[in-house]
């Protein structure tokens, strides 16, 4: 495989797009593959066959691309599938988590709180409830699922405040917030609302996502296995839907750029 070959990231639709841009700002000479699978959004509320398959389906193309690595830029897709997807491709695959480690090492030893906001799948998954098994006997850990707030992203509607906020409210107003040390976007399309969960949280509470991460994890695989592109290329990112309509391409365009 050649160091100059593209790296594929897929998600269910939009939100693997904030992924890529913490991608493009850690490797800025990467090529980037993506594809969003929005015709089928959103995956969080099907059940893990169905989302197992459509990411094969999407991880089979973006090989047949020539990837030379990919990442599974949706929590949802990791979760149930990517076990499968490294069983069938010979490719470098990194997929994503919630970070709760990371909300809960900031504890330095002592006890923390943390809201994990996540897709319904992924917070019923057995590999989520791993990761729940490891935290929990010393840290308080709450599940919140957020569908709706992927239904915003894909429908364009990141700047209806009122809508946002409106349902922000309506999954977290049961919380005492004040006592939260911090809330785990772990759904990758949560990181758009970053700004807004600024606006819900007390100051206190750190907003804590896994891209910085998952960008430098991959970093550290393209470099260990020589595959990190030459200095003299140039960089870009090539995006491709399920849904083709132009109002899509032009969403993903501005999710791409849109300060954050
Ligand atoms: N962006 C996805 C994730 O990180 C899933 C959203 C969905 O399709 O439900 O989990």
């Amino acid at each position: 495989m050649s160091s100059t070959a593209p790296i594929g990231v897929f998600d269910s639709g939009l939100g693997g797009l904030s992924v890529v841009r913490q991608i493009r700002h850690g490797l800025p000479h990467e090529r980037i593959l993506y594809y969003g699978d929005s015709a089928n959004a959103p995956y969080g509320t099907r059940p893990p066959e169905e989302v197992r398959s459509l990411a094969l389906g999407v991880a089979r193309r973006l090989v047949d691309q020539g990837a030379k690595a990919m990442v599974v830029a949706c929590n949802t897709a990791t979760s149930v599938a990517i076990d499968h997807l490294r069983d069938v491709f010979d490719i470098p695959i990194i997929g994503m988590e919630p970070a709760l480690k990371v909300a809960c090492d900031q504890g330095h030893g002592s006890s923390q709180k943390v809201i994990v906001a996540a897709t319904p799948l992924t917070l019923r998954e057995s590999k989520f409830a791993a990761l729940m098994k490891r935290f929990s006997r010393t840290n308080i850990i709450l599940r919140q699922p957020c569908p709706d707030l992927v239904r915003i992203v894909e429908e364009g509607q990141l700047d209806d405040h009122e809508l946002v906020d409106t349902t922000l409210h309506q999954y977290f107003d049961a919380y005492n917030l004040d006592t939260v040390d911090s809330v785990v976007l772990g759904c990758t399309h949560f990181v758009f609302f970053r700004n807004d969960f600024r606006r819900l949280l007390p100051r206190t509470t750190a907003i804590i996502d896994g891209n910085k991460g998952t960008a430098h994890h991959l970093s550290v695989v393209l470099e260990s296995l020589g595959l990190m592109a030459p200095e003299n290329q140039r960089g870009g990112t090539q995006v491709s839907n399920s849904n083709p309509s132009p109002a899509l391409k032009r969403l993903s365009q501005d999710l791409l750029e849109r300060p954050l």
